[in-house]
């Protein structure tokens, strides 16, 4: 069977994409182009804006390859399916699958099921009340950069967010399902791994965990040898423990990034929010993680116009990013999502003014960016090459990577592939979003 994904949305959909088509590859079906796919599978993301709309739109267009093959079908996943669920079986018939994210594993067998029996439809959007365990692809080698899930779902309820409904209840994985699947990771080839979960630092703290801490799984999957890299996401502030503010300044191998999402600078805004921390709370977490590494590099999320937001908020929220100077910021217009407490809040700001504060917001970040990625000239960086760059000349190949920090740098170089090494670089340019190197040594 020829197979090709369409991923929206978070890492761990990408993560959940990139298991998807090992699964199937070690089941002996082909990644395809879009016109030569049999089956088509989509992740889906519900966290902002009107996603179902842009589910339906996608489908319209897959409807003209389902109409010139009967045998051509597809699956949704993510939260969009969470939420609508069966529904789409009515509008889209081709639509032989729905998943949620517990539903995931099943994938492949439900797949496989599906092509040989035309007549079936399958729905996978029941909840589970522990961490279900995918298959592990064992032999063959993967990319340099790894993901690896430790957790599901979230029980923080903030006001605004819609994934405590779409993901289900927190759910931690095993501390040893874990370090096996990094171990092996490791073995077959990366050298970078993200743990994933929506709130990594609450690992553990739920009734499916094994007595383990984010911290001392961090410490665990740092000394596996060969392991040059280990990054996280996403962080809670409310949860972020001293022992995991301390690794920054122990583990060798952790990178010095942490994203932080504070989403407002006003206490008012955080309390609506159900952020469970305070401004001074958050700055204190801030000076703590750069006293134990001077050289950590801090991103956010912020979101603006959330009901009731004055000027006055919005004004804190611009003094706190003065203050912390994010590297960069992934921003967002409030928007209502269905069902979650602050659709039902009054106060709303109008669209308008959402999208000015937006704007100014975002106009000061690309200034802070700008000025953070300008005083990096001059410095020594190790880079891990992602891939050639879009950057191109005719005398070398130009490669893209990233610092330590998550900084993208583009060098070039006449050595004819370098994806998924690492080198060591003279940063001697500042563009507006990266930095540009020059090679000093031998890659490793
Ligand atoms: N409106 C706007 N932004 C949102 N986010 C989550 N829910 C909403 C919403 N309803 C943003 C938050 C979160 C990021 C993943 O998406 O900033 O950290
Ligand atoms: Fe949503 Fe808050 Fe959970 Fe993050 S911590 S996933 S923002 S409810």
């Amino acid at each position: 069977m020829r197979f090709h994904i369409l991923t929206f949305g978070c890492q761990m959909n990408v993560a959940d994409a990139d298991w998807l088509t090992q699964s199937l590859v070690s089941r002996g079906w082909t990644e395809a182009g879009e016109s030569d796919a049999q089956v088509f599978v989509v992740t889906t993301c519900s966290v902002r804006e009107k996603p179902e709309q842009k589910v339906y739109s996608l489908l319209g267009r897959l409807k003209s390859y389902a109409d010139r093959s009967p045998d051509v079908f597809v699956a949704v996943g993510g939260c969009v399916a969470q939420q609508i669920g069966e529904e789409f079986w009515n509008r889209f018939p081709f639509v032989r699958l729905v998943f949620g994210t517990d539903g995931t594993a099943m994938v492949p067998q439900a797949l496989e099921r599906l092509a040989n029996d035309p007549a079936l439809r399958i729905s996978l959007l029941d909840f589970l009340d522990h961490y279900p365990e995918r298959e592990q692809p064992e032999g063959g080698t993967v990319q340099a950069q790894a993901f690896v899930n430790i957790m599901q779902g979230c029980d923080n309820f903030c006001a605004y967010c819609i994934v405590p409904f779409t993901r289900g209840r927190q759910k931690s994985r095993s501390s040893d399902a874990v370090v096996a699947e990094c171990e092996a990771l490791v073995r077959r080839g990366a050298r970078e791994l993200t743990l994933l979960g929506q709130n990594v630092n609450s690992y553990g703290q739920d009734k499916h965990g094994d007595g383990t801490s984010f911290a001392s799984l961090l410490e665990r999957i740092s000394a596996i040898p060969g392991l040059m890299r280990l990054k996280f996401t996403t962080s809670h502030p409310k949860d972020i423990a001293p022992e995991v503010v301390t690794a920054f300044g122990k583990l060798p191998n952790l990178c010095p990034q942490l994203h932080l999402p504070v989403q407002s600078g006003s206490d008012a805004v955080l309390k609506a929010m159900g952020r469970k921390y305070t401004r001074a709370r958050y700055l204190d977490t801030i000076r703590e993680l750069r006293r134990v590494c001077p050289q950590i590099t801090l991103t956010t999320d912020i979101i603006v116009g959330f009901p009731g937001e004055t000027l006055q908020d919005f004004e804190d929220t611009l003094e706190l990013m003065r203050e912390v100077r994010y590297e960069s910021s992934f921003s967002f217009k409030y928007s209502d999502r269905p069902g979650v407490r602050a659709e039902k809040m009054d106060f709303k700001v109008p669209e308008e003014e959402k999208s000015r504060r937006l704007a100014v917001l975002q106009e000061m970040q690309d200034r802070i960016t700008v000025e953070e990625l300008a005083a990096q000239v001059g410095s020594m960086a190790e880079v891990l090459v992602e891939g050639p760059s879009k950057m191109q000349d005719s005398e070398y190949i130009f490669w893209r990577g990233r610092d330590g920090g998550g900084r993208i740098v583009n060098f070039s170089s006449p050595i004819p592939c370098l994806t998924g090494r690492m080198v060591r670089v003279r940063i001697v340019d500042a563009k507006k979003h990266s930095l540009v190197g020059e090679i000093r040594g031998e890659p490793w």
